[in-house]
């Protein structure tokens, strides 16, 4: 789950994944449009799969072809709307409807395949290779290699631009299509509204739907009707002066939203005033940025991804991702429309060369607006249609935060534990700020009354929660959890939880912590929690604490681990659950492999069978992770 927007994310998470096949996607529908469909100008339609009738592709046109793009949730498994889609295909005999005339069902389909995937996890983009084995066996045909983007190497963007350019190739072969040169088609219809006031009339300013618009905002509440909740508390917790880490406790009481302890909440973030201010003024909007614009899809599977009529303010503010890195893709798109011919030269060179869009672009970590910026030398890009920018900018996806509270104890109060991300990389002009910690930053400057550096709109909005931990719903059961910094946010939960049930008499099973962090006095989160937890918990809490930076050696929770070998193998053998939470990258591969290696060694068993044993357990769910990286 990498966040490209400089915060650090819980959990790969649905909605996002589906925001990115669809951006994949229309990227596919649009090129199809402009580039290569010129013999007969053929149409591309965009859908969900979820949306979409698969029952018919027996009888899906020859001379057409299908796009799927599909992304891989962490264990393998398809996005919630691809699910039914991929049971379909792989059942014994898909019941298609029509009666085909080939000899399998899918002899006259082709099809054009690429993937989502992350390669920390073990189930590499098997949503792709098995949907195109499952198609294959089928009869259908592939036309160009099925591509494979990598989030977790974080080069999907480059992974997509190198499959692009030879299945567009073969595409074109097998269809008899010829090369155009590519020629811009607005796809949606942006009309100013001089005559509608944006306070007086309807006009959507930040709010999510209609009924939010018209105050009479009802549940159930989830990602296309997010619950705008109020913050009920929210204070800073390290001691360190140059980083933040906030505790935001999100009041859910007047929603009828409910969690279970483990789960994860969705934020929607709004971007920072500075950054719409940068982009508004380069694209030279800034003097009409409260215009009323009404925007409408120009063919009908265009949807315009936020609601209509609204202004160019609201629009970037509350719905444009623009503070994500460019595209290299999108660099090359909006050339064309540079404010001189020099311009457009260096901006073709970016685009068309991947080290030198690298060197420019990503070592320089540079949003769209401080690209353009950068190459104009401040003056405003205004031959862009805005068009353009609701294509090539995605829409705005909630992040996705471990609760780090107890629902047995603060049920209607959800919190979350956040470390805000402000980084000043060597090559990068300006700082680089991670926009939902930012933006709880400025939530609680705003509840505190300190003065609000940054001016922010709406308060955010919350989606149902998701995410599941088996086994802390049964007390007595023994727990194992691996939470260095903020991964130690769901297991606050968890000993929340836990010294409740201790308060009121059950019989609570081991419960251990590991926790890391640099120093004791600086980013020891929850602290005083712990303590106070002890006292209800006794001897069934242990809390084992590693600082990084306090001797002359790192010391990892993976010493601690290693020093507890014994302990934790006998309580995985009483089946105890053994959660991590944290760093994918690094710290969550190289605890795995200690965890086989512990087994192995206290069991008297080859290294290879403590691997398998972690293996197993990762399969009974006994082995249970929430990483980002
Ligand atoms: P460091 O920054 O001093 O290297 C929370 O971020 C804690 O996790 C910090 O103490 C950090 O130490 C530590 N950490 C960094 N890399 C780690 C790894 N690979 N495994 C475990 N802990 C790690």
């Amino acid at each position: 789950a990498k966040d490209p927007y400089g915060d650090s994310l819980a959990h790969t998470n649905g909605a996002a994944k589906k925001g990115k096949s669809r951006n994949i996607i229309e990227k596919l529908g649009r090129a199809g449009k402009t580039a290569w469909f010129s013999m007969a100008h053929r149409p591309t339609m965009v859908a969900d799969l979820e949306d979409y009738d698969y029952e018919n592709l027996d009888t899906f046109p020859s001379d057409k072809v299908a796009f799927f793009v599909l992304a891989t949730y962490g264990e393998g498994e398809p996005t919630d709307n691809a699910v039914d889609f991929y049971e379909f295909i792989h059942a014994e005999e898909p019941s298609f409807s029509g009666e085909g005339d080939g000899e399998k069902p899918l002899s006259n389909f082709k099809f054009v395949a690429f993937g989502l995937g992350n390669n920390t996890y073990e189930h590499y983009n098997s949503m792709v290779r098995n949907v195109n084995k499952a198609f294959e066996a089928l009869g259908a045909t592939r036309i160009g290699a099925a591509g494979e983007g990598d989030d977790g190497a974080g080069t999907m963007e480059e992974d997509f631009l190198a499959w692009k350019e030879p299945m567009w190739a073969a595409l074109a072969e097998s269809m008899g299509l010829e090369e155009r040169e590519a020629v811009y088609e607005p796809v949606f219809d942006v009309v100013e509204r001089p005559d509608m006031d944006p306070e007086e009339d309807q006009v959507y300013l930040g709010e999510p739907n209609k009924n939010h618009l018209e105050g009479t905002s009802k549940g159930p509440y989830n990602a296309n009707n997010p619950y705008i909740a109020p913050i009920a508390e929210s204070r800073e917790i390290f001691t360190a002066k140059d980083r933040n880490c906030l505790h935001m406790e999100i009041d859910l009481s007047g929603s009828n939203l409910s969690y279970t302890t483990g789960d994860h909440v969705a934020v929607w973030p709004t971007n920072a005033g500075k950054e719409v201010d940068r982009f508004l003024n380069i694209t030279g909007l800034a003097p009409k940025r409260h215009t009323v614009i009404s925007v409408k899809g120009l063919d009908p599977t265009a949807k315009v991804p936020f609601p209509s009529p609204t202004t160019y303010d609201a629009a970037v503010r509350y719905h444009m991702e623009i503070c994500a890195p460019v595209s290299r893709q999108f660099v090359s798109t909006i050339a064309q429309f540079a404010p001189n011919d020099e311009i457009k030269a260096e901006m073709t060179k970016i685009g068309n060369d991947k080290e030198y869009f690298h060197e420019t672009v990503i070592e320089r970590s540079l949003n769209i607006a401080q690209l353009l910026e950068i190459m104009s030398n401040g003056e405003p890009w205004s031959k862009v249609p805005f068009s353009l920018f609701i294509e090539g900018i995605h829409k705005i996806q909630p992040r996705y935060y471990s609760i780090s509270s107890s629902s047995l104890v603060q049920k209607d109060k959800v919190s979350v534990t956040a470390v805000v991300e402000s980084t000043h990389k060597p090559n990068a002009p300006h700082i680089v700020k991670g926009v939902t910690t930012n933006y709880l930053l400025a939530l609680k400057q705003k509840q505190h009354g300190d003065p609000d550096p940054d001016p922010h709109g709406l308060n955010y909005a919350l989606d149902g929660p998701r995410n599941k931990y088996d086994g802390i719903h049964v007390p007595v059961h023994p727990i194992i959890m691996v939470g260095p910094g903020t991964g130690v946010a769901p297991f606050r939960g968890f000993v929340q939880e836990r010294a409740a049930q201790a308060r009121a008499g059950e019989k609570v099973g081991k419960t251990v912590l590991f926790f890391g962090c640099r120093r004791r006095t600086e980013d020891f989160l929850y602290e005083k929690d712990w303590e106070q937890w002890k006292q209800d918990l006794g001897d069934s809490f242990e809390l084992h604490t590693a600082f990084s930076r306090e001797g002359p050696n790192k010391v990892y929770v993976q010493h601690k681990l290693q020093e507890n070998a014994k302990e934790i193998n006998e309580l995985l053998q009483q089946k105890a659950y053994f959660y991590v939470c944290g760093d994918a990258s690094n710290m969550a591969r190289e605890v795995n492999s200690l965890l086989a290696k512990i087994i192995a060694e206290q069991r008297g068993l080859p290294e290879s069978k403590g691997e398998d044993i972690v293996k197993a357990m990762r399969a009974a769910n006994q082995y249970q992770e929430d990483v980002w990286s």
